[in-house]
């Protein structure tokens, strides 16, 4: 295993305080986030999205690396120069979801486990063939009455744990992602519980399956109350809350953190990210940076609506987003500064 060059690849992607560009959703939540603002769901239009993304100028300035979906790994631009080219002339690293969506977890009704793990090395032996350097496999925990289980969380986290062993395995830096989601009434207090279990109960199984922490990220949810909570936080709760538990659960050994944004606005993604960096600058043993798809992309995409005559103000938006995140990750964000 070539550990020195895994950590290598885990340390440029948090390097000159960058951060990564989401762009891996599937095909139904690509197909979804185009239905809700009228645009065809076709192959076409999801490349022709994908490539305004990858050819951004400028993009690398404030992004390291892109994480890619299966189908758009193998995409070209409309003259024929394949996505992942464009990023590495670019200098930015391709990464690869390599999950295979969250499924019913049996016997327990309300509950998903992450599927992928069979054929997942024959798959990540192509993907790097294909030019990825990095992967991303996510699980999701949903929070409620007796919720998550034990089943649930044990099930996912070993999952995480086997991919990951099997990226490093590959040469391909792992992105863990247990996600803890925000639907439902619940309280900041309960997400920083369940967070707190469900990262330790991680970090014991990737001990188990010897993962190497120093070649992986974390990309894990900040903790926040959930969507339907009465209850409302200040963006410095929300921050003290996130790093306590992952100062907690973390060991100082991992590459870095990259948050999920987690439906989060951009602006409100952006400002926590802020805050969490501005307020702990000196006690973070791990760069905290971003990994958003939604809080970057969703202004992009709806500036674009599948219209060429927008593909350069969409552009403008997504450089001014990653530009954001990556002052947040100086604690230098300024959300009144103009689009
Ligand atoms: O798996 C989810 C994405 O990588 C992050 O998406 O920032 O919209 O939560 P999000």
């Amino acid at each position: 295993m070539n550990i020195p060059g895994l950590i290598e690849t885990a340390k440029a992607l948090v390097a000159d305080n960058k951060g990564l560009l989401a762009m891996d959703e599937s095909t139904s939540t690509a197909n979804r986030r185009f239905a809700e603002l009228g645009i065809p769901q076709t192959v076409e239009t999801r490349r022709a999205y994908r490539e305004l993304l990858v050819t951004t100028a400028q993009l690398s300035e404030n992004i390291s690396g892109a994480i890619l979906y299966d189908e758009t790994i193998r995409q070209s631009t409309l003259t024929g120069t394949s996505f992942v080219d464009i990023l590495i002339r670019a200098d930015i690293i391709p990464g690869i979801k390599v999950d295979l969506g969250a499924k019913d977890l049996a016997g327990f009704p309300a509950e998903k486990i992450t599927d992928g793990l069979d054929g997942l090395r024959e798959r990540l032996a192509e993907y790097a063939q294909l030019g990825a350097r990095f992967a991303k496999w996510r699980a999701v925990f949903s929070i409620g009455e007796g919720l998550p289980t034990r089943a649930c969380m044990e099930a996912n986290v070993h999952a995480l744990a086997r991919y990951a062993a099997l990226c490093q395995e590959a040469g391909l830096v792992p992105i863990v992602e247990p996600e803890v989601l925000t639907d439902g009434t619940h309280t900041l207090e309960r997400c920083f519980a369940v967070t707190e279990r469900v990262l330790g109960m991680l970090f014991a199984q990737l001990y188990t399956q010897g993962v190497r922490l120093e070649g992986m990220l974390l990309k894990p949810n900040m903790v926040l109350t959930g969507k339907d909570c009465p209850e409302k936080t200040t963006i410095n709760q929300v921050a003290d809350a996130t790093v306590t538990c992952l100062l907690r659960t973390v060991p100082a050994a991992v590459a870095g953190i990259a948050f999920l944004s987690g439906g989060q606005s951009s602006e409100l993604a952006t400002s926590h990210l802020n805050a969490m960096n501005s307020r702990f600058k000196e006690r973070l043993p791990w760069a905290l940076t971003f990994s958003f798809s939604r809080a970057i992309q969703q202004p992009v995409l709806a500036i674009w609506n599948n219209q060429d005559a927008n593909i350069e103000a969409a552009q403008q938006a997504l450089v001014y987003w990653a530009s954001s995140n990556r002052a947040a990750r100086q604690g230098n964000y300024n959300p009144a500064a103009v689009l």
